[in-house]
């Protein structure tokens, strides 16, 4: 069904992954150093990707990334995050939308991510076509009640760009 022709629509989405010693940990697609732990995930489980597609989807009315990349598929087993952000963005763009602005909260209790901020704003500014100021980011740890995982909230606002 054709999404209604709204100016704006926001998006929103969620991924949590179980973290495991002997994993690297990804997040935006920005390595974290000194993290102990990192993603048990059938893709490269890049939390912030995933529940950013989600995100663009969700605006635009679309599902979700486990109907386009059902984790069950062997063909998908360690598959880039890129290429699932790629492809939703893609979809936001057949339907004359594009993102706005992103926020984006990562839940972690370990390690600190601060000194990362920048880093991982610029890098997913640049996967969406935006500015670093563009995209917010924001880190919470569970205050030791989930320590054993890493779980993503994102907003997006898409605009609908005229034709
Ligand atoms: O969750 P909490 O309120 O304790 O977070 C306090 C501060 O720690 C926040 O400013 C947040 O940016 C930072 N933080 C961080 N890395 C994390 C979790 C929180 O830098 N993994
Ligand atoms: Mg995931």
């Amino acid at each position: 069904m054709t999404p209604s022709p709204l100016p704006y629509r926001i998006g929103y989405g969620e991924d949590a992954h179980r973290l495991t010693e002997g994993r690297a940990l990804v997040l935006g697609g920005v390595p974290i150093p000194h993290a102990e732990r990192g993603a048990v995930a059938h893709s490269d489980g890049d939390a912030v990707l995933h529940a950013l597609a989600d995100a663009l989807l969700s605006g635009m009315s679309l599902g979700d990334i486990g109907q386009y990349y059902p984790d069950t598929d062997p063909a998908h087993a360690g598959l880039d995050s890129r290429v699932i952000l790629a492809d939703s963005l893609a979809l936001v763009r057949e339907w004359k939308y594009v993102p706005a602005n992103v926020a984006l909260v990562i839940t972690l209790d370990r390690p600190k991510l601060g000194p990362l901020r920048a880093d991982i704003a610029r890098n997913v500014a640049a996967l969406l076509g935006l500015n670093e100021t563009e995209v917010g980011v924001s880190f919470k740890t569970s205050e030791g009640l989930a320590p054993d995982h890493v779980q993503v909230r994102v907003t997006v606002l898409l605009r609908r760009v005229e034709q």
